[in-house]
């Protein structure tokens, strides 16, 4: 036989800036698919430099871990936006291979200029304002009215930026709770149901996007997941089309994570974008042909996109936030996983803190309300 192997040009090893739960996901992924990983994270043993080739010890935003990982890396990504978009945008134009692209990441990491960008597009959002003291806030209720949303620009996640003013003596407790950060404010959405999608890109410039998804958020962190959202073909539609209009005009490959608000008349509002895999897709592992974590190694090492589809009818994810100051591993977990088409993924997180997202729960089945009854009895099997 005469077999002539093919050259390989496809980056062989992956550099992760970040090594939360994320880039443990990410990195399971890559190595299951053959890659070579190693991530930064300030933590010694994080839970992604806990099964990833290396880690180098350094923060999120520093220099020279980011600089010595994309060293040893073809192809860098991000496990959040909080990176140093500065540091990665230099190394790009030192020839670095980056997904998402640095200038997206600059777009986005920052609300306002993300809210900025999408209005500049036709796309729609709630109503926004800049306001850097009290007065620009008032002004902002005279024109807008109440509730109203007070929003740290950057560095901001499950809902420690926000802060919502019902009337006007809130507004000083508001810029207390968030000072010394950059703010704006937007318009409170009254929303019928919070939805969200995957959408995928590859270097190829081939898109795909994941199923439209319910999100239901308890005190502005992601609870539960439903998949697929029991909406009308007209809000799924929109839905996608919007979503696929807002990674159309990003730069970069990868998987990005758009959470949006449905309203009473099913028009789609996007709330915000996340240039990265995100935890309304992780019921993707179970439920789908292609996970997000293995669709976003596709995308950013030139690979074909994965098929999206679900293997399923239904799924639901529900996250397990820690309750108390204690042990990483929460008591009840054999009992969690005796049962069936329920699979419990903890993150490796030393220490359990109240409301740290600990690991997440995610159950296949024939109808969204057998999947979330099992998930929700998982859930209280677990002490944490
Ligand atoms: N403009 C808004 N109108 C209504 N609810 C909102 C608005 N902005 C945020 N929320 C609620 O707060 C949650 C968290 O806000 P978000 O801006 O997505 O912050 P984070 O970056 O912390 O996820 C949202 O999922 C939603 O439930
Ligand atoms: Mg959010």
């Amino acid at each position: 036989m005469n077999y002539r192997a093919t050259p390989i040009t496809r980056p062989l090893r992956i550099g992760i800036v970040g090594g939360g739960q994320l880039g443990r996901m990410l990195t399971i992924s890559a190595k299951k698919m053959g890659f070579i990983v190693a991530v930064t994270d300030p933590t010694p043993e994080s839970p992604a430099g806990q099964v990833a080739d290396r880690q180098i010890i350094g923060g999120y935003k520093d220099e020279k871990s980011t600089r010595e990982l994309a060293k040893i890396s073809d192809v860098l990504t991000v496990d959040a936006e909080f990176v140093n978009d500065e540091v990665l945008q230099k190394l790009e134009d030192e020839g670095a291979v980056i997904h998402p692209s640095p200038k997206t990441i600059t777009v986005i990491k920052d609300k306002l200029k993300q809210k900025e960008f999408l209005t500049s597009h036709h796309i729609p959002t709630a109503e926004f304002k800049s306001v850097t003291s009290e007065k620009d806030v008032e002004e902002a209720i005279e024109i807008f009215g109440l509730p109203l949303l007070l929003k740290a620009r950057t560095d901001a996640y499950d809902g420690k930026g926000n802060f919502v003013i019902h009337e006007k003596s809130d507004i000083s407790k508001g810029l207390e709770k968030l000072k010394n950060r950059s703010l704006y404010v937007e318009t409170f959405v009254p929303f019928t149901l919070e939805l969200a999608i995957m959408v995928a890109r590859n270097t190829k410039g081939e898109i795909t996007t994941y199923p439209v998804v319910e999100t239901i958020h308890v005190e502005s962190v992601c609870d539960t997941v439903m998949a697929p959202a029991s909406i009308s073909p007209r809000a799924k539609k929109n839905a996608e089309d919007i979503a696929i209009q807002v990674v159309d005009k990003l730069d970069g490959a990868g998987v990005f994570g758009i959470e949006m608000f449905l309203t009473k008349d099913d028009r789609v509002l996007i709330n915000e974008i996340a240039p990265r895999v995100h935890n309304s897709g992780h019921y993707t592992t179970e439920a789908c042909i292609t996970s997000q974590f293995e669709q976003h190694i596709r995308a950013i090492t030139g690979m074909p996109l994965g098929e999206t589809t679900m293997l399923v009818k239904a799924a639901v994810m529900k996250n397990i936030l820690g309750e108390k100051n204690g042990d990483g591993i929460p008591e009840g977990l054999e009992k969690a996983e005796k049962i069936p088409k329920t699979f419990i993924h903890m993150y490796g997180k030393k220490e359990s803190r109240p409301g740290r997202k600990m690991g997440h729960i995610t159950v296949i089945g024939e109808t969204i309300e057998e999947c979330l009854k099992k998930a929700n009895m998982a859930r209280s099997f677990l002490v944490i």
